[in-house]
């Protein structure tokens, strides 16, 4: 079946990846990717598919209600992905005002725009899907434990391998909004904007909340990019705190399929959690890294941990994400793909392989941001 997809944010991290899938995969849909090209943005990371004749790129804001009408129109949409967003934690700290613009005011003017144009057309909201891409940072922060006696809630293949969950508690769709970071707030904001259209005007919604990603093509302000990057140029590798936060990452491609999953198949009006019940403590997750670039480097065992600089901790720094993804394991069958080990060890190899992309990106406006940021710590 012919369809016009908007895929909002598709030059940034996730968005690229899903970009690449829904071209390739669905050659009779028209995918429009819609991108105002901050800092994150980049069209290097869709070079692979920029000439395909399913797609087409939009430079456009999507807090500019006019242009989010345009192209509604101009372009037939019937489904949007939305994952357009700012979306870096400690940027938030320095500057929240830009995120409530982008990620509430942004999301608000879309769904607007959505909704006039579909209520529009004669078959009004049938046939029409707003997928609102979300994350766990929604719902605050877990309790973190020792491991020792505590069972994983997983049924997936990554705990079937035996890995550790940090605590009791996991985040379910059912888990009480709590967001503590500007970045968290917004994306909260906007997770009740999405709700608030379906519920008050029939929008045909979902909303999925995912755990960290990682993979190629990440903005390097991020912490696996930026240690592997870093480690590269012998440059110090700035832990927050202990290190003793905890988080679960999931591969990117894992993520675009999970996308691709809810969005053709997902009930309408429903919360779905992604996640591959993989937690990782910050600390044994950069020694991961460090020990895997040392060996693809060819530097002896243990050469660049002492890179490792402890600094002052981010500000209300959440201490455990945890996703439960029993749900979208259970009503469509999604699991991870990759096991963590051989998620990074491609992750790693990437980054080595494609210096230039990472150098493209961190040179001029970057280099002096990041050299501000850590000044301070
Ligand atoms: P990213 O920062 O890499 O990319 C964001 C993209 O949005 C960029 O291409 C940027 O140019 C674009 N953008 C920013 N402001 C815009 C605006 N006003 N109008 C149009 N485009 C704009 O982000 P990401 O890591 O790929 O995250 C994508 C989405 O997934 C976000 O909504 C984020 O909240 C969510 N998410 C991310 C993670 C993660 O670990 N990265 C986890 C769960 C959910
Ligand atoms: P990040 O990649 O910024 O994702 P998020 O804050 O959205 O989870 O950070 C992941 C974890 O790594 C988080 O606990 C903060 C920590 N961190 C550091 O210790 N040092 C760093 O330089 C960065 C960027 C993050």
């Amino acid at each position: 079946m012919k369809r016009n997809i908007l895929i909002t944010g598709g030059a940034g991290f996730i968005g690229s990846h899903l970009v690449r899938l829904m071209v390739n995969r669905y050659p009779e849909y028209n995918i429009v990717n819609l991108d105002l090209l901050t800092y994150a943005g980049n069209l290097a990371n869709l070079k692979d598919v920029e000439h395909k004749p399913n797609y087409t790129f939009v430079k456009a804001d999507i807090a500019d209600l006019d242009a989010m009408r345009r192209i509604m129109k101009e372009c037939e949409i019937d489904g949007v992905i939305h994952l357009a967003a700012e979306s870096h934690v400690d940027r938030s700290i320095r500057d929240p005002f830009t995120f409530a613009r982008t990620n509430v005011m942004g999301t608000l003017s879309l769904l607007q725009a959505a909704r006039e144009y579909w209520e529009s057309l004669p078959e009004k909201y049938e046939g029409k899907r707003f997928y609102h891409v979300s994350t766990d940072e929604v719902y605050g922060a877990l309790e973190l434990s020792h491991p020792e006696g505590i069972e994983s809630a997983s049924t997936t293949k990554a705990s079937a391998h035996g890995h550790t969950a940090y605590g009791k508690e996991f985040f379910t769709e059912n888990t009480k909004y709590d967001p503590h970071s500007p970045y968290s707030a917004s994306k909260a904001s906007s997770d009740h904007f999405v709700r608030a259209y379906h519920d008050t005007y029939g929008m045909p919604v979902v909303v999925t909340n995912c755990s960290n990603n990682y993979g190629p093509y990440q903005f390097p302000e991020k912490l696996i990019p930026l240690f592997i990057n870093n480690i590269r140029h012998r440059r110090e590798l700035p832990v927050y705190g202990k290190g003793e936060n905890v988080r679960d990452w999931l591969y990117v491609e894992d993520h675009a399929r999970a996308i691709d999953l809810i969005f053709h198949k997902g009930r309408e009006g429903e919360t779905y959690n992604i996640g591959g019940f993989n937690e990782w403590k910050n600390i044994d997750l950069i020694k991961v890294i460090i020990s895997t670039v040392d060996r693809l480097l060819g530097n002896p065992e243990g050469y660049s941990l002492p890179l490792i600089k402890f600094v002052t901790d981010r500000p209300g720094h959440d201490s455990r994400y945890a996703i439960d993804s029993r749900k979208l394991h259970e009503e469509l069958g999604w699991e991870p793909s990759l096991q963590f080990e051989e998620g990074i060890e491609k992750t790693v190899r990437w980054y080595l392989d494609n210096q230039q992309w990472i150098d493209n990106i961190t040179s001029g406006a970057y280099e002096k941001y990041y050299e501000e940021m850590y000044a301070g710590r």
